[in-house]
């Protein structure tokens, strides 16, 4: 956390020098405001600004080991693009609260945190959503504890094209524990990560304190996922009478209301939840099956018994092959999976 600390504290009076817009705090509760606009595709390249990457000496097995890094590596295929959706309705729901353009300036730019941000898809949407361009100044602070998509994030932001007034700063850091100061951030992004820490409230608490009063944060978690339905369904077919395989962490925030109550939990009084449909999309079956029992043996560990990834590939490729309701068929081939995802939005 050295590296941080220092950046931090250098920053400290520049970055993260507190403000509040005034027109935010008076606009009326989540609950009348909620709605979606719609967000366009990118449009321009323009300047780059690079800001440096920053370490943390964490030490855990699942931060920095192989199953870490083997997780960051593999993470977009396994998604199959789900995350690109749920990133730009995210940003679409926090709109209606984000302070005027006027507002932010060099000193004091709109700042947005991409907490658990993984490969950057969020920083991507935020970077291409038209409305945020009309911000002159914006920085995004994305950060994620897992050291191996840090790494990989700078070369994706070094590759970016971004405009002038735009910056970026990526570091590893735990979203329990976030190591910004008080009432700093106007919007906080969580897409499909509050769920793997092992104190949800506590990373809620962290994304309170850290947004400036009126500010907004959004985060979502899955309610729904397709394949999983998709993979039962093979399952009771291929292993009849045997178990089937269980997700717990999924099971558990698929209820109503989890996800709400822990914002509430957290602090946040003013929350609604929704929930927005997404799709992963595959290059055909013999790609998804292969993804698909890939991401199983890394969420659950291997199953099916001796030589599990493969059995359960196998039965994957010929379940998709016999067709299913429970999967879709889209151009060139492509396989998808419905996801489903509850959205969380609280002001503070
Ligand atoms: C499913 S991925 C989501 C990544 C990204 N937000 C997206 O929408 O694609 C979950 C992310 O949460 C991160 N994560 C898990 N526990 C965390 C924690 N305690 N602190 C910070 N990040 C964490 C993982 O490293 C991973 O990048």
């Amino acid at each position: 956390m050295k590296n941080i600390s220092r950046i931090l504290s250098r920053q400290s009076h520049r970055v993260f020098h507190r403000r509040q817009f005034p027109t935010i705090s008076h606009s009326p509760p989540i609950s009348q405001k909620i709605h979606t606009t719609s967000v366009h595709p990118a449009n321009g390249a323009k300047n780059k600004i690079r800001d440096p990457i920053t370490k943390s000496t964490m030490t855990t097995m699942y931060q920095h080991g192989p199953s870490a890094s083997e997780f960051a590596r593999t993470y977009n295929d396994r998604t199959g693009g789900c995350n690109i959706r749920l990133a730009t309705h995210l940003i679409a729901l926090v709109k209606p609260y984000l302070p005027p353009t006027t507002a932010a300036s060099a000193a004091e730019p709109l700042r947005i945190l991409d907490n658990a941000c993984g490969p950057l898809v969020l920083t991507n949407a935020i970077l291409h959503d038209e409305d945020i361009k009309a911000y002159a100044n914006v920085h995004i602070s994305a950060v994620d504890f897992n050291e191996a998509f840090i790494e990989n994030n700078q070369g994706i932001i070094d590759a970016m094209e971004y405009r002038k007034g735009v910056t970026i700063q990526t570091a590893v850091m735990n979203g329990m524990d976030l190591k910004f100061p008080d009432d700093v951030f106007d919007v906080s992004f969580t897409s499909l990560g509050i769920f793997a820490f092992p104190d949800p409230v506590k990373g809620a608490r962290e994304l309170y304190r850290t947004l400036k009063p009126g500010g907004v944060a959004a985060l979502t978690t899955w309610k729904r996922v397709g394949w999983v339905s998709f993979l039962h369904e093979v399952e009771r077919r291929v292993r009849p009478g045997e178990a089937l395989t269980q997700f717990p962490f999924l099971e558990a925030w698929s209820v109503p209301g989890k996800l709400a109550e822990t914002l509430r939990e957290g602090g946040f009084g003013d929350v609604v939840e929704d929930e927005v449909v997404s799709y992963a999309w595959f290059e055909g079956e013999e790609g998804a099956a292969r993804s698909l029992s890939e991401t199983v043996e890394m969420l659950v560990g291997r199953n099916w018994g001796e030589g599990g990834k493969e059995k359960m590939y196998e039965g994957l490729r010929r379940g998709m092959e016999g067709g299913s309701e429970l999967m879709r068929r889209g151009d060139g081939g492509k396989v998808g999976f419905e996801m489903v995802a509850w959205t969380g939005v609280g002001r503070k």
